[in-house]
Formats: C-alpha cells, structure tokens, sequence
C-alpha cells in the first residue's frame, strides 16, 4: 500500500502493507531513529511523536491512518516555534539522563504547550503521564515544563566556568538526547545487517528434545541459519564470578527458569520478524518447579543444579559482641520479619545491539553498563582470546544494575561469527523481563535491643535470598548484606548472616542496592519500633545512634572523617518538627502520617580490588580527550567525568572531546555499579588530569601553580609571569593522534573480611535520611506519598543538578518498590501489568546535599546511585506506621496486603 503523509514539514510516501505500524515505518524506511519503541505495546510512550499536533503512540498506529495528515518527531521539534527553547530547558534543568524516554516527553510537552504556554503541576503530569521515564523520577521533567519562561541558574549549560567541580553543568551527553540523535542499542545497524531471535522456554522447568530443526528452516524463507547449544564455539556458559560460569548461552536439553533460551534463529530481518516461533521444533517435558522463597527453603526441594544439590549458592556472616548477652541485657527489645518481591528495572531500553566480524576479531556495538566484563564473556563464549574482542558500547537507555549482566552479546557475536554477516538483536518487551535479572526477593527476620536512654546495644539478622536460576550477582548480594544489616548505627554487638538460594525464578542479581534496601526495611522498622518502645522521637533516636567520625562499623572498620549521617539527620529535623506540629492526621478516610529513615552504603565491590583506569591525551591542534571507560547509563560519569578531570588540568570542561567506553580506545574503569564510578573513576579521571598537566609543566619548566592556556596547536604556560609557549604541531604523536598524554589509576583500599565479617570491606560509605509524608485512604487501602525529604551525604557534589537527578530517580524506584512493584515470573512480563511510578505518583521532593568531603574520594566526592533509593521504601513504611499502625509483612504493601494487615491488627486490638 502506498501511504503519502508529512513528516517534519516535508512530504513523504512510503510502501508498505497498511497495518505496519508507524513507529517501525518512520524508524526503518525513513531512518528517523529519534522515535524510541520501549515496549511496542503502547504502555511506556517512548515512541510518541505528533500527529496533527496531537501526541500519539507510533507504536500502536497503523501507517495507513496518517496518509494525508502531518507527523512531528523528535527530529523536527527544533524547528517548531519553541522547539529548541524546550530541549535547552530539558538540558538545563537536568530533565533527561538516560535519555531513552525523552524524545517522546518532549513531543507530549509539545502538545501541552501548544495550547498552553503556562502548565501548572497538575497539568503537566495530565499531558506527560503517558510517557514512562525510570531514571527521573519526573521532578525535572515537571519543572523544565512547568514554566518555559524562567531561565535556569545562571551556570547551567556553562561548560567553560572553572572550577569545573560543583558547578551544574549541563550534561555534555544531552544535547545528543535532546534532539534524538543520541544511538542507543537498537539504533544505528549496519544496512545488511541480520537479525536474531531466541526460541525461549514457556516453562519454569523442564526438558526438552528437540526436533527436525533444519526441515523447520527449510520451511521458511530468509531464515539462514539456526544456532543450538552444540554451536557454540567456545564455552557455552557465563556468568559474573571466574569461578561460577552456570548460565548457559543456550540451554542444553533442560531450561531452569522460564524464558530461557534454547535456540537462536538468524535471517533477513523480514523474515524473522514475520516468524511465528510457536511452531519451532521443540517438545517440552515439564517438570515440578521450585518457585517462591517458601519453596526454595522446604528440605527436600530438587536441585537446581547437580553441583549444588542444597541450593544454596551463598553465605554471608558477620559477627561481634555476645548478641544474646546484650539483647538479655536491653530495656527494649523488638522483632521484625518481612518478605519482599523480585523487582524488574523495567528501563525503557530493552537489551539491544549487534555483532560484526572483522577479520580474526569480533566487535559488539550494544547497550550495557560493563563493556570489559561483556569481552570476557564474549571471548570465552567464542574460545578466543580477550584481545581479539571489541565492545562498542551505546547509549544506554537505563541499566539500574541489570546491564552489567550479559544478556545477548554472547549470542549475537557467536551469530556473527559462524555467519560472517553483522547481525542484530532487540529483546521485546517479554523476553527483556522474563529472561534478564531481577531484585533478589528475601525473607528477612532480626530482633534489636536498646537501653532505656535510647542506645541501639544488639541485632541478630538473618536474610534468605531468592537467587533465581542462576547466579549472577547472588554472592556479592550474601556478602553486602550483613555489612549492612545492623543500618548507619553505632552497635556493640551484631549476629547477621544471609543465605542466597537458587530457585527456578527468573535469575536475580544487581539491582541498586545489592540487597541493602530490603535490608534497610528491615532495620529502619526496629529502629522505629524500639523508638516507639522507649518514647523518644523517632529522628532522636537515630541521631543518638547515627554513626560518626572516629566510630568503629559492625565491621570494625574505622570511620574516619567525612560520616556525613548526623548532617543529614540535623538538615531534615526542622521539617521533621514542623511536620509533627502541623500534620493533619484525619481527613474522612484519609489517615496522614511522617516517617523517617536512614541508610548507608559501602561504596564499590565489597573487599575487593576495584580499579579504574582513564587517560587523558592532547593532540596537535590542541584539543583534549578524555579516554572514559566509565559507562554512562544516565547517571551523568561523561559529565562528571570531565569536569574532575577539567578542574585537575586547571582547563576548561569545553576543552575536552571523549572516548567513552570503546574497550578498543579505553581502558578498563570497571563496571557502572555499587555506586562507584564517581568515586573510583572520578579519582582515576583526576589522577589522568594531574599526570598531563605535571607533564605539561615539566616541558615548560613551570612550578605547580602555573596557569595554562589552550591555543590552536599550542599551549600557553604563564608561571607567575614568565610565559612559555609549548608547540604542539611539532611534537610526536601515539596512535591515538595525542601528543602527550596522562594516566590516572586508582583502586581503593579495602582490606578482606574474616569469617566474621571483620575487616575493610568498603573505603567509602554514603550516608543518607529521608522523610515521607504518606496519607492512607482506609477505605481503599491506598497510599498517597504526599511529599519527601531527602538529605544525602555526597561527600562533594561535583555537579548538584546531577545528584538532584540521582536522588529523584532513586525515590521513584524506591516509591515502587514501597507500594507497587512485584515481578511475577510468568504472570506480568509487560508493562501494562507489571506497573512502575507515573509521573503522577511522585511527590514533591525536597533535597539537601550535604557535603562533608570524603579524604579519599576525587574533590571530596561520593558515590550516590544507590543510596539515592535505599531509604525511601522504609521513610514510606514508617509514615503509613505513623498513620494506621501497621506495617507490611510483604512488600509492595498494596492495596489489598495494606487492608488485610490492618483488619488483622483491628482484630488482635479487639482481643
Ligand atoms: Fe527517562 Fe531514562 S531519562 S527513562
């Protein structure tokens, strides 16, 4: 069918059968890539464009229903009248990070304006709620729109103020995002290119045979090559630890999760697509699940794998003091169990890229957030060497722990390989949740002890933790926790232990936090508890045993200076009183309460060597390069990044081009997680910063407090007066094209934990509190978070907008680990049932950064992704406690679980 409409004010005609749907037509045959399809179902609006001026999701309509009628996308925005206006507010404000979501905020922001220059709040979360953003959290989003007439602070977007460090510099990755020009995984493929699909198990588990595979090809046309586990080159397994390599690339004869592939099926992208895999020569023989946390703990379960005929993956123990003596000893003891839910990261990227093979070597141009990690996988997947793989790594449309993981790197590279064509993957939306890592689900039960004036004496601790079918990050999760469980206190005296069992769930592994935030439900539930038990103020009680500098961890670790908890704690107190005071407990039905909570997290791998390494080069003409491994998944390290390195050099943020992520042009910074980039690669980007700039002053003979001057192929040193000229033009270049260039390398000093748990497990910990204001509708059971308050410890925050941004996006995701979100593996693989924040369910957020100063941390400088998120579920929790007096036994508190929790304490009242 022939099909002629407008698109960015220019005439188009396209052939294509008429129910194609539009999202796909304008990606494919008009090559305008700046349409995102996150779901291809209509539910997270990422592919929403303008038609006729009204939003719509492209990836619902049928093409034939625009012939004659004209299309706006994201590519055409800056043309419209205040186009370029909005994607400078969204880049000032700090509205996009990942960047995946935003082409389609911005076409539903279009529509908004269009007929209302001046949105209030309200109106703006009317018009953008359909679009889904899981970086966000809407704040900025809902402030870049609201008001389109105020300008930003003054230094937004100033990439040439110095110091560089603390300044909120518009993120130097935005302007990409803005104008949809940024690639991400599904973008950007070779023109002959292949495409892969997976054949995937219905089954949680099972066996299987398989059948004709070669006569099933024959049947269909373009279909070129079907991939099973006997083809896999090199080592069909990979996993996260060298010593645990359990999940295979393709299962052989049995699948442990559902989900899980079996075979890959290459061709031309028509043909595959049109494939309906139901008929794929497979037959199942399904076997009794492990299921659930109640299943994996019964005695006789079946083994999930051979080797581990227990299921028990892991075990983490920490131990000090005599627990029993001091709980005997306390003037309040409490107890606390709770059960939480697998949680799915839902980024609106699914896992995408391709794979070519050029010559003897293999290169992977896909979204993830750990490309040195994905060429060791892929080369031993392939039984090559390292060296001969090459990981180009996208944009990364959210990641939020999952995309360290490999997902299908392995799978495309060996199709690549064996069929010397580049070939492609995206995961649907179902394949992406029902086959990639999820939040451990636990069972977790401690008791804590006080003495009567207030001081936390003992907790014993013990977590199960749902691991799912493989092991991923399963151990790091058995390990962190018990550092963590006892919560930012001072204790003399601390039992915590946690298993990490497998099951035939959907594999668990990293997922902000590692674990910490169900154990922060966990321990911010007793300290309330024991607050409560004792009378004193909730926020008091944690001030009394907040950790500070010169206190010794559970661990045993020595805080040194830069325990930022008690700032956090005394920033929130005054609105803490003022809420107390003010607080409208009965509305009708609604009951309102206040919670408070704390945390603490270890920044980087726990006891373990942890490295980074960045160089920055300048070449002849003068320019900068930051050679930055260090992935940015929308947390902002290509900003900040630059800006540490910029301040080391004493040259301006505008100077520098970057490298970012290449394995080929970078070196290794490590993966982006546990909060670590800021703090490892951020030192690692300085030390790089330091060493050219020492470089440079010795050619010129210069002191320290020398001052530099970049000019076309020459830098200019002025050494308190006296001034050399350094030419550039005539000195020698690497391979790179630089002419001098700086190393910087840094892993930061941990010692090993004994068997107790004892040791230097972290060099840094982020401290955090944060307050919520809940109102419980005790008709429906519903939760309205009406507002929070969030003050972090960020040691130094080198870009505030950026950290505002981390901590509103971690209060989202918190908020939907609170009260909505639970993955249930075979039952909300989507996202029309699997539900995540809108832009409506989140509050207003008032942030306070404290910033303390970390000795070792780059300016002063912590990590923040994670504990923007772990306090969050617990302040909630703690504010409903506030208001009804219960508390969830299973998260998400939903509706339901809250009504039933609550009749079931009306009922013990009443006898
Ligand atoms: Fe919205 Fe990442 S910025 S999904």
């Amino acid at each position: 069918m022939k099909v002629d409409f407008e698109i960015n004010g220019r005439a188009v005609h396209v052939e294509t059968p008429p129910m194609t749907r539009l999202a796909h037509v304008l990606r494919r045959q008009l090559d305008l890539e700046g349409t995102k399809i996150g779901c291809d179902a209509g539910d997270c609006g990422a592919c929403t464009v303008l038609v006729d001026g009204r939003q719509t999701c492209a990836c619902l309509m049928p093409v034939a229903h625009v012939r004659g009628r004209r299309v706006v996308t994201v590519e055409g925005l800056a043309s419209l009248p205040f186009g370029k206006r909005l994607q400078r507010r969204f880049l000032d404000i700090g509205a996009a990070q990942c960047g995946i979501c935003t082409p389609g905020m911005l076409m539903a922001a279009v529509e908004l304006l269009s007929g209302n220059p001046s949105p209030d709040e309200a109106e703006v979360e009317a018009a953008l709620g359909g679009v889904l953003c899981r970086c966000t959290g809407y704040r900025k989003i809902i402030e870049a729109v609201t008001d389109m007439a105020v300008d930003a602070a003054p230094s937004a977007g100033n990439a040439s103020c110095r110091p560089a460090v603390g300044a909120r510099i518009a993120r130097l990755d935005g302007p990409d995002k803005v104008t949809g020009q940024a690639q991400f995984g599904a973008d950007g493929w070779p023109d002959d290119c292949l495409e892969l699909r997976l054949v995937r198990a219905p089954h949680h588990a099972a066996t299987f045979e398989l059948g004709d595979v070669e006569a099933w090809r024959l049947l269909h046309p373009g279909v070129d090559r079907i991939l099973l586990a006997g083809d896999i080159p090199g080592r069909n397994a990979f996993g996260i630890y060298p010593e645990i390599k359990d999940q295979p690339v393709l299962a052989d004869g049995l699948v442990r999760h559902r989900g899980e592939p079996v075979a890959a099926i290459i061709g031309e992208p028509q043909a595959i697509r049109a494939l309906d895999l139901a008929g794929f020569p497979v037959i199942w023989c399904e076997t009794k699940p492990v299921l659930g946390l109640d299943a994996t703990l019964v005695f006789d379960r079946p083994a999930i794998h051979a080797q581990t005929p227990d299921n028990v993956l892991a075990r983490g123990r920490l131990a000090t003091g005599d627990v029993s003596q001091s709980l005997a000893a306390a003037a309040v003891t409490v107890r606390h169990t709770v059960e939480t839910s697998f949680v799915e990261h839902a980024y609106i990227e699914p896992e995408a890229g391709y794979a070519r093979r050029i010559g003897d070597r293999i290169e992977i141009v896909a979204t993830t957030q750990a490309p040195y990690m994905d060429r060791t996988e892929v080369a031993a997947v392939l039984g090559i060497a390292p060296e001969r793989v090459r990981i180009v790594p996208t944009a990364c449309g959210g990641g939020f722990g999952s995309k360290i993981d490999v997902s299908l790197q392995p799978i495309i590279a060996v199709a690549a390989w064996l069929t010397g064509r580049p070939v492609g993957c995206v995961y649907d939306r179902p394949e992406s949740i029902s086959s990639t890592t999820k939040r451990h689900p636990a069972r977790i039960t401690a008791t804590a002890g006080a003495d009567a004036d207030g001081r936390l004496l003992a907790m014993r601790f013990h977590g199960d933790f749902d691991t799912g079918a493989y092991a991923s990050w399963g151990p790091t999760v058995a390990t962190r926790v018990p550092v963590h469980a006892s919560g930012p206190y001072r204790i003399g005296a601390a039992h915590c232990t946690t298993t990490a069992l497998y099951s035939n769930g959907t594999p668990a592994g990293a997922f902000r936090g590692f674990g910490v935030p169900q154990a922060a439900i966990v321990h911010e539930a007793l300290m309330d508890e024991l607050a409560d038990g004792l009378g004193i103020d909730r926020l008091d009680f944690r001030l009394i045993n907040a950790l500070r500098d010169g206190d010794r961890t559970a661990s045993g670790q020595l805080l040194g200076s830069g325990t930022g908890l008690v700032a956090c704690l005394e920033r929130l107190k005054p609105r803490w009183q003022a809420e107390k005071a003010g607080l409208r407990r009965e509305e009708g039905d609604l009951r309102r309460g206040i919670g408070v909570a704390c945390m603490w997290y270890g920044i980087g791998n726990t006891a373990l060597t942890n490295p980074s390494a960045m160089d920055v080069g300048i070449d002849s003409s003068g320019r900068l390069t930051l050679y930055n491994g260090a992935v940015d998944i929308g947390q902002g390290s290509a900003t900040v990044m630059v800006q540490i390195c910029a301040d080391a050099l004493r040259l301006p943020v505008e100077a520098f081009c970057q490298v970012a992520g290449d394995t080929d042009r970078t070196r290794d910074a490590g993966k982006t997680s546990a909060s670590r980039q800021t703090f490892v690669s951020g030192n690692a980007a300085r030390l790089a910063g330091l060493d050219l700039r020492g470089r440079i002053l010795r050619l010129a003979n210069a002191g320290e407090e020398a001052s530099l001057k970049l000019a076309e192929g020459h830098i200019l040193v002025d050494d308190g007066g006296r001034k050399t000229r350094i030419d550039l033009t005539r000195m020698k270049s690497d391979a790179t094209g630089d002419v001098l260039k700086g190393q910087g390398f840094w892993d930061p000093p941990t010692e090993p934990l004994d068997e107790n748990g004892q040791g230097v497990p972290y060099a840094s910990y982020g401290f955090a509190a944060q307050m919520a204001r809940v109102a419980v509708d005790t008709g429906l059971g519903t939760v309205t978070v009406e507002r929070m308050w969030a003050a972090h410890d960020v040691g130094r925050a080198i870009n505030p907008t950026l950290c505002e941004g981390q901590i509103d996006g971690g209060i989202a995701q918190g908020l939907g680990l609170a009260l909505m979100e639970e993955y249930l593996p075979g039952r909300n693989e989507n996202l029309h049932d699997y539900l995540i924040p809108t832009i409506g369910d989140i509050p207003p957020i008032e942030i306070f950064l404290v910033e303390e100063g970390d000795p070792l941390g780059p300016d002063g400088a912590k990590g923040l992704g994670e504990p923007a998120l772990a306090a969050t579920a617990p302040a909630i929790f703690g504010a409903i406690h506030d208001a009804v007096g219960v508390r969830p036994d299973k998260v998400p508190l939903t509706p339901d679980r809250l009504l039933q929790r609550m009749q079931r304490v009306r009922r013990m009242r009443s006898g």
